[in-house]
């Protein structure tokens, strides 16, 4: 079983949370829950929350972005993104305390798998994890009342004005 708290990684994302923390207890304080209709999601001082669904879409986003640095195996990009999808769901999961932690922690193994494909440079077993967290992230869709969500493997780009291949080619 891998460690459920793979969310939690660099140091510096401590006073984030806390920040983060401070703006969920609002949340929780009644701003919003999940259930709520939607209204602007700001604290007393205005600062923004951003909505789930938010979150979501640029996790989406990101989700493409780590297949294709995986695919043209620019390594450091991939890491990146992973990093980038763990703090996503790491706000997701203090913001949005009525998520269930069982359907998030189920992120938990396919990202250490594709960590350590990342870290192997390992480009077949990097696209099994990716299929992996693929399907964990329709498995809470599904638990959460959204299957008509349904995430798969991009067949196509749509950044146009990014390069994924590493510069000066792949070094495998
Ligand atoms: C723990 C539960 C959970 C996990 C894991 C999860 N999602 Fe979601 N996702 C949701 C919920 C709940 C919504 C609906 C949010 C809303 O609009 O209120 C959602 C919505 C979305 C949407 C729709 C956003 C929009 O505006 O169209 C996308 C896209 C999405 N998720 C992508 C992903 C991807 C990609 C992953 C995996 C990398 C993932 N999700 C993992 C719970 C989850």
């Amino acid at each position: 079983m891998a460690d459920p708290r793979f969310l939690q990684r660099a140091p510096g994302r401590a006073a984030a949370r806390a920040r983060w923390a401070f703006l969920g207890a609002l949340a929780v304080a009644g701003f919003c829950s999940l259930a709520a209709a939607d209204p602007p999601l700001t604290g007393p001082s205005g600062s923004y929350i951003p909505r789930l669904g938010d979150i979501m879409e640029v996790t989406q986003l990101r989700h493409i972005k780590l297949w294709y640095a995986g695919a043209d195996q620019n390594w450091p990009l991939a890491g990146y993104e992973l990093n980038q999808i763990k703090d996503s769901f790491e706000d997701a999961m203090v913001l949005y305390p009525g998520l269930p932690a069982s359907n998030m922690t189920t992120m938990a193994g396919p990202a250490a798998a594709i960590d350590a494909a990342i870290k192997a440079k390992d480009r077949d077993a990097f696209a099994r994890a990716f299929n992996q967290m693929t399907a964990a992230c329709n498995l809470c869709h599904q638990a959460q009342g959204y299957g008509s969500i349904l995430i798969k493997v991009p067949n196509s780009s749509p950044f146009s004005d990014e390069q994924f291949p590493p510069k000066g080619g792949a070094k495998p």
